[in-house]
């Protein structure tokens, strides 16, 4: 089934009926299958609840602010590239300065984290990761970086020097979100059902000429950071390192970033 419906999107993820599909428990320890079967967000019931509270004191530990200066300082001093920027200040709050091998590490094991892609490359990446950090910090970065760094790339294809990157970071969460869909297994019915972030953040019944991309709109209610049981439990540390690197390439006086 497709939702595409706001507030039906938002039901689903409410309901304890519906689950993420269950990954595989039998991966050997140290590869990327095992590592799903440790994590918060693969894990259900009381498992997922004590996983995820581990997973927010950590955050809690961190200032937003400073990840934002963080992010800036990284930024300006590698010229305005900014890819693998947010990892690595993120990382280095959570006490990982290894930045030569999360540049490596963090890409190759997120790519299968969400997915369940199994390659050699990614068990390689994480038996490397392991050497470095837990279960709870590896989470935190593999989760972080794809959608940190889809956000930041869609903010900059959306806007440019002189705009506020809040209200840019807004925006583009809403109409253009790095994390496009997401799923969920109905546990009385063994249906997997599909939730389109992207129409339900364009539903008109809550968004106004929903098609617009309108700077104006502020942080309403979209999807993006998910909703209900389990949503993403770092949306104010996202929007801070994805802030920090747009205050140092859209302020007026920078260069844009080098081309990749
Ligand atoms: C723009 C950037 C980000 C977006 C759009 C985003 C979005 C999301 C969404 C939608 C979910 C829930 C998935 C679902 O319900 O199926 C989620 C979960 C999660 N996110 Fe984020 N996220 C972002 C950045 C981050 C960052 C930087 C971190 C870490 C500091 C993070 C950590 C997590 C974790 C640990 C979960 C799993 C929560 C759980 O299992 O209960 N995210 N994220």
């Amino acid at each position: 089934m497709l939702i595409i419906r706001h507030t039906e999107a938002r039901a689903v993820l409410a309901d304890p009926a519906y689950v993420p599909p269950p990954v595989r428990q039998d991966g050997a320890e140290g590869t990327l299958a095992w590592l799903r079967a440790q994590v918060s967000r693969f894990s259900t019931g009381e498992t997922h609840a004590g996983r995820r509270r581990v997973l927010t004191e950590l955050l809690a530990g961190l200032e937003p602010a400073e990840l934002r200066r963080a992010a800036t300082a990284m930024t300006v001093e590698r010229d305005g590239d900014w890819h693998g920027v947010p990892t690595a200040v993120l990382a280095s709050a959570l006490g990982v300065e290894d930045s030569a091998l999360l540049a490596d590490a963090v890409p190759a094991a997120a790519s299968g984290y969400l997915s369940g892609e199994e390659t050699p490359e990614a068990d390689a990446a994480v038996a490397r990761l392991l050497t470095l950090a837990g279960v709870p910090v590896i989470t935190l970065l593999l989760q972080g970086y794809a959608a940190t760094e889809g956000l930041i790339e869609a903010a900059l294809r959306h806007g440019g020097p002189g705009d506020d990157p809040e209200a840019l970071l807004y925006e583009t969460l809403r109409h253009d979100p790095p994390l496009r869909a997401t799923r969920r297994l109905d546990t009385r019915t063994g249906e997997t059902v599909t939730i389109d972030l992207v129409a339900a953040n364009r539903d008109p019944g809550v968004f106004a000429d929903p098609e617009r991309f309108d700077l104006a709109r502020g942080c309403g209610p979209h999807l993006t950071f998910g909703s209900g049981i389990r949503p993403c439990p770092a949306p104010g540390h996202a929007l801070a390192l994805a802030a920090g690197v747009l205050d140092a390439v859209l302020a007026p006086h920078r260069t844009p970033p080098r081309p990749r």
